[in-house]
């Protein structure tokens, strides 16, 4: 009887195997491919880890309003400071994965609704307001 279990096992194992490597196997998501090609081609240095810009540097990638033929075109010849990404160092579906990455990132509290940062946000000037102080943050935030 326990003998007769060693193949069963044997066979066991090898699905289990197979099992395994088809999963590896398996493509990742577009998403999550762009996700880590965000990270490797650079954009990141620019847009920001979490696509939300930087000062100076490169403006917010999300929310991203852009369908995927102008984002797509922009990439490959951008008109200001940003390097082109020519096919060599990004092919068309690695362009289309990063698109689906960013498409997907949730979208990110403003600092209005973060408690810490609250106060610095600047008020918005309605037409009666102080035009010196109105669109300026507080210096420092209430005690
Ligand atoms: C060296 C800095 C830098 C890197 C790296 C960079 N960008 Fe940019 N990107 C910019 C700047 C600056 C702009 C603003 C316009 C310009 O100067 O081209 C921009 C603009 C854009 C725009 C247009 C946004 C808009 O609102 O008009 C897109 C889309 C974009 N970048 C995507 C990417 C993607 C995707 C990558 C990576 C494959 C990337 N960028 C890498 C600096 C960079």
């Amino acid at each position: 009887m326990i003998q007769n279990l060693g193949p069963r096992i044997m066979l066991g194992g090898l699905l289990t195997a197979m099992a395994a490597t088809f999963a590896v196997a398996q493509p990742a998501p577009a998403a999550g491919r762009g996700a880590a090609l965000y990270v490797s081609k650079g954009c990141y240095e620019c847009h920001g880890l979490a696509a939300q810009g930087a000062f100076v540097v490169g403006p917010a990638l999300s929310p991203l309003r852009p369908p995927l033929a102008v984002f797509s075109a922009y990439i490959r010849a951008p008109v200001g400071q940003m390097p082109p990404y020519g096919l060599a160092v990004l092919s068309q579906s690695e362009v289309e994965d990063i698109f689906a990455y960013l498409r997907g990132l949730p979208k990110a509290p403003g600092a209005a609704q973060i408690t810490i940062l609250a106060p610095y946000v600047a008020k918005p000037c309605e037409p009666a307001a102080n035009h010196e102080t109105c669109g300026q943050p507080p210096r420092a935030p209430p005690k």
